[in-house]
């Protein structure tokens, strides 16, 4: 199977097929991400709070998902591979934008980009795109700004704010993003939008119409603990599966009962 491209997300919408993905931010997880068929793996700004243990997205530092990003790129044969822009590595100006975007591609393997934002980066997209860099856009709930929503709350359940979404959706398009995530709001919006944009949507709590659908990998595998989001499904507890393991391991090392000659030299 040939590496999943920009084109094969214009088919899959065209065609009425979903398109699925998850984030990785290591090549274990990201081997396995890969072999179970998804077809893009974006390594998100998420890693701070699933892998790294901090409070919000905002400390990541660009370096830090570059060194993310290579080493996912190592593991994956076939999905694409989406770095995704941290705070403060684009807000400045259009210029940072497109250097670090320009990293994720030169330096670390992925063939796209992430953005939070739809009109206030309506022009770092623009210049990007013009530069050979596929860019998705984000738009709806955008973790790089908890301050300024109070939280990680629902997005455009006001008409007000949902008519705002469905233009920041048609810049984002006309600005020549690839694709656009909807994070967190109302399903009939996500609705409306999806059928509006001829980009693929990808949701993530925006409900089933989006094209496609992506969540944290720590949430699908009950890796992360602090909270589950309502619009995350946790499909096999793997944190249990390994404290049983460990615990085994323990014991058997306390008991004398690992190792046994099986694993000892003669
Ligand atoms: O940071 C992240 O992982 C993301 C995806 C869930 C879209 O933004």
């Amino acid at each position: 199977m040939a590496k999943i491209t920009i084109n094969d997300f214009f088919k899959k919408k065209a065609e009425g097929q979903k398109i699925t993905m998850l984030t990785a931010y290591d090549y274990p997880f990201a081997r396995i991400v890969d072999e179970a068929g998804i077809d893009a793996i974006i390594v998100g700004d998420s890693v701070g709070m699933v892998v790294q243990g901090l409070e919000n997205t905002l400390p990541v530092t660009m370096d830090e998902m570059i060194y993310h990003t290579k080493i996912v790129s190592r593991a994956v044969k076939n999905a694409m591979i989406i770095g995704d822009l941290p705070f403060m590595s684009y807000q400045v100006s259009v210029e940072d934008a497109v250097r670090n975007a320009g990293r994720f591609l030169k330096e670390a393997g992925a063939s796209a980009v992430k953005i939070e934002g739809g009109a206030e980066v309506a022009e770092h997209i623009r210049v990007m795109t013009k530069s050979d860099i596929p860019v998705m856009a984000h738009i709806g709930l955008t973790p790089q700004s908890i301050h300024r929503m109070g939280g990680y709350k629902v997005q455009g359940k006001t008409e007000e704010s949902a008519k705002r979404l469905i233009e920041e959706a048609h810049i984002a398009e006309d600005a020549g993003a690839f694709s656009l995530i909807l994070e967190a709001i109302p399903m009939g919006l996500a609705k409306r939008i999806t059928e509006e944009l001829s980009i693929p949507t990808i949701g993530i709590g925006a409900g089933p119409y989006c094209d496609g659908q992506v969540l944290v990998l720590h949430d699908v595998i009950g890796l992360f603990e602090r909270f589950l989001p309502k619009f995350a499904k946790r499909y096999v507890n793997l944190k249990d599966e390994a404290l049983r393991a460990i615990k085994t391991y323990k014991e058997e090392v306390e008991k004398g009962i690992f190792p046994s000659e099986e694993q000892s030299f003669k």
